[in-house]
């Protein structure tokens, strides 16, 4: 792609910018007839990124995470996180690290600022440092009111947040979060997202897993796409959506027998990608492909100033499964996440 810059190996071999380095990395479950977990995964990370991991259940997500924070020890390959090795400098790595688990890993009967307390002694933080810090944290994932509740009696946001906030603690330069959002509501999931994206904005490394493209595309610089344990697919986020198609808006007009003068409208204009609009009478709805916000914009803009009276409209992004079978011409072999649809009452 003509003024694309790809960071390589620079001609001296060494990786500056890479925050984590994966080559070759194998995990086998079970002995020869288990799982094969992870088959050859290579990717890399580039500093004050956001590298999102897609994968249906079982594709090897989690077992990457977990060689990735050295609680799991390979079988071949190798993989370096700020340049520390995973298997010669454990220690080093772990302190450069945060990591928000797929399961909460607080515990139920301390409050929130005694599990938050509790991991900055764990890391060597003198008390006075430890309590601050807690207390900092509670306030930025909006825990103060909660601090002194047991997490049990948190609610799967709050803990999800809390399990945020002890990830950076120790201030990591490396964040891993695994499935972050899965089981939140689409509020929670917001609040998750914007504390995502300004730990990037200072400079933090992120490697996330999701199921939810939706999720990828809001957060991540790139994606690599896992199935089986095997990368199928990587590249920057926009590169991926072209391959398998963007977001696609929904429209349903107060009368539905309007959909096609609507479609013919959006034709006659010329506008980008209205060529691509289709009118669906049945459904009385109309769909147009979205090529960017302002085209996303121009296209409910105009079909207001031609007086068409809109319900409805709402747009759609593919699922995971849509992008697997535009990937590899196959279904997914795990179960996945539903599509993304975020509607909006006109
Ligand atoms: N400790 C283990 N012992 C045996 N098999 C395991 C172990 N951990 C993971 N596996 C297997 O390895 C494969 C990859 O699992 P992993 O948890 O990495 O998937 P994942 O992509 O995180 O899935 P999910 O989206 O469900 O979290 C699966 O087939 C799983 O059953
Ligand atoms: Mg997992």
């Amino acid at each position: 792609m003509v003024g694309m810059t790809r960071i390589d190996k620079n001609p001296s071999g060494n990786r500056r910018g890479i925050a984590v380095e994966v080559r070759g990395l194998v995990k086998q479950f079970g002995g020869s007839q288990g799982t094969r977990a992870l088959d050859g995964v290579d990717l890399d990370v580039r500093e004050g990124t956001v590298l999102g991991v897609l994968g249906p259940n079982g594709a090897g997500k989690t077992t990457l995470v977990r060689i990735l924070s050295t609680l799991l020890r390979p079988d071949a390959g190798s993989a370096r996180v700020a340049g520390y090795d995973v298997l010669r400098q454990p220690r080093q790595l772990r302190r450069t690290i945060g990591l928000t688990g797929q399961y909460a890993s607080v515990d139920e009967k301390l409050s929130g600022r005694e599990n938050l307390y509790m991991i900055g002694r764990l890391l060597d933080l003198p008390r006075s440092d430890a309590r601050r810090r807690a207390d900092e944290l509670l306030e930025r994932f909006s825990l103060t009111d909660a601090a002194k509740k047991p997490a049990m009696q948190y609610s799967g946001g709050m803990r999800r947040r809390l399990d945020l906030a002890a990830s950076m603690i120790g201030r990591p330069s490396v964040l891993y979060l695994d499935e972050p959002t899965t089981g939140l509501d689409p509020r929670t999931r917001n609040e998750v997202w914007d504390e995502v994206q300004r730990l990037v904005g200072e400079g933090a490394t992120v490697l996330l897993t999701t199921q939810y493209m939706e999720e990828a595309e809001q957060l991540a610089d790139e994606l690599t796409v896992f199935d089986r344990g095997r990368v199928i697919a990587s590249g920057r986020v926009d590169e991926l959506k072209a391959k398998v198609g963007g977001r696609t808006l929904r429209v349903v007009p107060t009368d539905p027998a309007t959909v096609t003068a609507m479609a013919r409208t959006l034709a006659e204009t010329g506008l980008d990608g209205v060529s691509g609009a289709t009118a669906v009478p049945d459904e009385g709805a109309l769909y147009v492909p979205i090529l960017s916000d302002e085209q996303l914009t121009a296209v409910i803009g105009l079909l207001g100033e031609r007086g068409f009276s809109i319900a409805h409209i709402g747009t759609h992004l593919p699922s995971l499964d849509e992008v697997f079978l535009a990937i590899t011409g196959e279904k997914t072999t795990g179960t996945t996440g539903a599509a993304e649809t975020e509607g909006v009452a006109a």
